[in-house]
C-alpha cells in the first residue's frame, strides 16, 4: 500500500521525531507540508497528516496543503504532538478539511512534545523530554496496525 505522511513541525521537530522514526521502519514518503508545494498525493493510497499544535489546531501550512492537494475520499490518518497530552480536540481543525472530502479516517495518533512557547520558555519549557523512545516507537506500532 503506498503511502505518503505530510507533516508540519515547525517547533522543537517533535512531530518529525515520530514519521522519521515510521518512514525509517517502513516504505512511507514524507512531504514537508513547508516546502512541498508542488507534490501530488493522486499517487498513492492512503495519506498522513502529522503535525504539531499551535494554537489549538494542526499547522496552517499542513491545512493548506490539504485543502489544496489532498485528493477526494482518499484515506487519512493523523498523527499529532502538543504540549497537552489530549489530542482529540485538536483534530476538529484537520477533520473540517478531510470531512469535507468524504475522507474515510483509519486511525489518530497523539503525544505530547517538549513545549517552550511563550511563557513557558520561562519555566524551562513544558513536556520535556517528549515525545520519548516510547511514545516514538508507540507511533510506529499505531502505523502498523492502521
Ligand atoms: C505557537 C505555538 C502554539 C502552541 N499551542 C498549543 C496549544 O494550543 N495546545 C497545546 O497543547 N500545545 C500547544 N503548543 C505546543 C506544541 O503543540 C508542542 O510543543 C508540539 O509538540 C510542537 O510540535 P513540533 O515540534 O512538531 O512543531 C504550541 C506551541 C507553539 C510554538
Amino acid at each position: 500500500m503506498k503511502t505518503a505522511i505530510v507533516y508540519f513541525s515547525k517547533h522543537h521537530g517533535n512531530t518529525k521525531k515520530l514519521v522519521d522514526a515510521i518512514a525509517a521502519a517502513h516504505e512511507v514518503t514524507l512531504i514537508n507540508a513547508a516546502d512541498g508545494a508542488g507534490a501530488s498525493l493522486k499517487e498513492f493510497d492512503r495519506i498522513g497528516l502529522a503535525s504539531g499544535i499551535y494554537a489549538g489546531s494542526f499547522g496552517k501550512p499542513l491545512i493548506a496543503f490539504a485543502e489544496r492537494e489532498l485528493p477526494a475520499g482518499k484515506p487519512v490518518f493523523f498523527i499529532s504532538t502538543s504540549a497537552s497530552p489530549s489530542g482529540k480536540a485538536y483534530l476538529k481543525s484537520i477533520r473540517r478539511v478531510t470531512e469535507s472530502k468524504s475522507c474515510k479516517e483509519l486511525g489518530a495518533y497523539h503525544c505530547t512534545g517538549f513545549n517552550t512557547f511563550g511563557p513557558f520558555k520561562l519555566v524551562g519549557g513544558t513536556a520535556k523530554g517528549h515525545p520519548t523512545e516510547e511514545e516514538i516507537q508507540a507511533a510506529v506500532k499505531f502505523y502498523e496496525n492502521l
